[in-house]
């Protein structure tokens, strides 16, 4: 007994000591460092590291509404916490840390979705730039204004497809294409995680929410999802695997049942695919309650059965449940949840907190003068008004009403938005005290930009979410009274995002009725719509000669609009989503398959697959997006006509920028498999280049296409391809390519 004590004793002091900095100890690897905390710890301090507690955290000083948190930190039961950002409370929380037993320090997590300090555009509209150069850097932004601020890791990327923009959450993600979200997953995961855990400027990135989330029934938030495994295997399971690839060093599980079984609970995603298949070495924390919530769900009778379903199917962290801490200690005694269960998810914990560092100093986040460095980043702002115009989409410009000159006479700058500034953040953002200063509204972009003696008139017209119409004669006759009216409407910052489904997406209030007033006035008007999802916007579609799609554009809004609006930034963007003509069509998506009765077009219903009432096509369709010049394609020419297996075959196209302007043209790949053991979509992406072509230019655009992107899972769920019959296509939007046939053998 007294050896043993006098073991654990030396064994403790080594470890202090290595806390500490003295020893040794960097020379060992990870796994062993990590081997050496394990075996000191109690099962009591081995649950606490799977435990994560919200901060309940104001400027002032601690809040936590259960005043124990804090004593439970010092007493090893708790692993990390969320939402507790800035040096200081970060400082605080982790001094407490250790005066734990084993001095292990907390892990600080925080929802950085779209930026920390300097507010980037919401993730679906950075999707929209197809820039992956340009989005990994807005995603290493982030993570080093909240790496400054303390922040260890975040909760995202969101990598969830989405095809139902009547989901609020759509606004996190990149759309509803796999091809573009793996590489937007990789691309963030890369940003967030720098040149890797260990520096000061990285963050943990955290692959969110696994899996399936984005198909929740009826778009409805929280809501059940049941689909086919070929259809989570192909749709919603590669950028996962994308951006557990790219290294990323957490998964978050979801809210919602797959096919009946809780994520939160689910073994085959996290054990089998995840940890199994995938070999995933870093941890998995559960969402928000969702461990407990499988009681609601109907999946577990009480807390206790919740901790044991979630920890054996391989949740390793308790988000806030509370499950864990209370219910752990009591499922190993009486053998219900085994030992290495524990050991296994407390090593993936713990070896994160060694990779980032933090055994060797557990303040080397904290230092207030790289936090005050960060603050005011100007280089930042820069890149975010970057970020923001690649990412405004031009969905018309009739008769070429922009750009505009700068030297226009008359602006007449009307909408909810026209001076909007906290709702340019859009959902997931941090207000801060400067707001009001740094958020550059489009009142104040526009006024930068034109000349000194343009005259710029406002009028509000409506509120957002306004029913009444009495803000309308002032909007009209400022419109009387201008040569151009930039209208900006769309939604409020909180009208996407998480419990944020609406089953109407209309234009909110009466400010589609507000377009209608302004356009019967005559005068040349831009629509500008500010959204977090795509919107139904039929009436102004078919009127007003330009509309450009702005979403959340962030800090720099303002300026990022008006570079787009007087040219000196010509549009490239795409969108990532397809645009209902209605809520009837939903969920509406390019990649569907073909059916056997398929409708050639819109008078093509008599017994076809079609509604008897409605388009079956998008108002916009996925991948499109206007430039202020124009691009001709040539027709596709192919290096063979028929290949074999192990040959590359070059797909090429002549693209001309026929315009006026120089531009960049998004340039997309698509294929069809003709004929499938299983049926395959009528297209699916397959690549895409960002080509630039200066007036009149003329150049080759070619891709290499392998059997690789001819995959597919079959019957089996065997992933390979087949021989048969290709279709290549490239265009500039999934619904306008050019198209040319291979026919590929095994
Ligand atoms: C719930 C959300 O679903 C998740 O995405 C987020 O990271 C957590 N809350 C923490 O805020």
């Amino acid at each position: 007994m007294m050896k043993r004590f006098l073991v654990q004793a030396v064994c403790l002091l080594i470890f202090i000591c290595c806390n500490a900095g003295v020893c040794f100890s960097q020379k060992r690897t990870i796994d062993q460092r990590v081997d050496s905390v394990l075996k000191l710890m109690t099962l009591d301090e081995k649950i606490g590291q799977m435990n994560q507690y919200n901060g309940d955290w104001a400027a002032t000083g601690p809040i936590t509404k259960d005043g124990d948190k804090q004593e439970q930190i010092r007493n090893g039961k708790v692993g990390s916490m969320l939402n507790v950002t800035g040096v200081d409370h970060t400082r605080t929380l982790q001094e407490i840390a250790l005066q734990s037993r084993l001095k292990i320090p907390l892990l600080f997590g925080q929802d950085v979705i779209h930026g920390y300090r300097t507010i980037f555009p919401i993730p679906l509209a950075e999707a929209a730039s197809w820039d992956m150069v340009a989005i990994q850097q807005s995603a290493r932004i982030a993570a080093t204004e909240a790496s400054a601020a303390g922040v260890h890791w975040t909760f995202a990327p969101m990598v969830d497809i989405a095809r139902d923009p009547r989901w609020g959450r759509v606004m996190e993600g990149a759309g509803e294409d796999t091809y573009l979200g793996s590489m937007i997953a990789k691309a963030r995961v890369t940003g967030f995680q720098g040149n890797g855990l260990g520096n000061t400027d990285a963050v943990m990135a955290c692959a969110k929410h696994f899996a399936a989330y984005g198909a929740a029934v009826g778009g409805r938030d929280y809501n059940s999802v049941d689909m086919s495994l070929r259809q989570l295997y192909e749709i919603y399971l590669p950028p996962f695997k994308a951006a557990a690839d790219a290294g990323a060093a957490t998964f978050m599980n979801s809210f919602n049942d797959l096919n009946g079984v809780p994520a939160t609970g689910n073994k085959l995603l996290q054990r089998t695919i995840l940890k199994g298949q995938w070999n995933f070495k870093g941890f998995v924390v559960s969402d928000w309650g969702s461990v407990g919530e499988m009681i609601n769900h109907g999946f577990s009778k009480d807390n206790y059965e919740a901790a044991m379903q979630a920890s054996n199917a391989g949740s390793d962290m308790d988000m806030e449940s509370r499950s864990y801490i209370q219910n752990l200690a009591k499922l190993v005694k009486e053998g219900k949840v085994k030992m290495p269960v524990i050991d296994d998810a407390v090593r993936r914990i713990l070896k994160k907190k060694f990779e980032m560092g933090l055994f060797d100093d557990p303040f080397r986040f904290c230092n207030e003068q790289r936090e005050k460095q960060q603050w005011n980043n100007t280089q930042h702002l820069i890149a975010e008004r970057d970020m923001a115009k690649k990412s405004i989409v031009l969905l018309k410009n009739d008769n070429k009403l922009l750009p505009l000159s700068k030297q226009t006479k008359t602006i007449a700058c009307i909408g909810p938005f026209a001076k909007a500034k906290s709702d340019n953040l859009g959902f997931w953002s941090y207000d801060w005290p400067d707001d009001s200063t740094r958020i550059v509204s489009l009142w104040e972009g526009v006024q930068k930009k034109v000349d000194a003696n343009t005259k710029m008139i406002y009028a509000k017209g409506c509120g957002i979410a306004d029913t009444s119409h009495a803000g309308f004669a002032e909007a009209i006759e400022a419109a009387k009274n201008a040569d151009v009216i930039l209208l900006s409407i769309g939604e409020a910052r909180d009208m996407s995002g998480e419990a944020k489904s609406r089953s109407s997406i209309q234009l909110p209030g009466v400010q589609e009725e507000l377009v209608k007033a302004l356009y019967a006035t005559g005068k040349p008007i831009v629509v500008l719509i500010s959204a977090g999802r795509p919107l139904i916007f039929n009436w102004t579609a078919d009127h007003v000669p330009a509309i450009l799609y702005t979403w959340w554009l962030g800090t720099k809004a303002g300026d990022a609009i008006a570079d787009v609006l007087f040219g000196d930034h010509n549009p490239s963007a795409k969108l990532p989503m397809s645009f209902p003509i209605a809520e009837g069509q939903i969920p509406i998506y390019y990649n569907h398959y073909n059916t056997g009765r398929p409708a050639m077009n819109d008078s093509d219903k008599f017994y076809r697959s079609a509604y008897t009432d409605l388009s079956i096509y998008p108002k916009y369709p996925f991948g499109f997006g206007l430039s202020y010049t124009s691009f001709t394609y040539s027709d596709v020419s192919l290096s063979a006509g028929t290949i074999k297996a192990g040959q590359k075959l070059t797909a090429s196209v002549r693209l001309t920028n026929s315009g006026n302007y120089a531009g960049t043209e998004t340039v997309q790949l698509y294929i069809r498999d003709l004929v499938g053991s299983v049926v395959r979509p009528v297209k699916e992406l397959k690549g895409f280049q960002k080509v630039e072509l200066a007036a009149g230019e003329t150049k080759t655009v070619s891709f290499v296409i392998t059997t690789d992107d001819l995959k597919f899972y079959n019957d089996d769920l065997k992933y390979d391809w087949e021989s048969g019959d290709f279709e290549i296509m490239i265009g500039g939007s999934s619904a306008e390519v050019k198209k040319a046939t291979v026919n590929w053998n095994k």
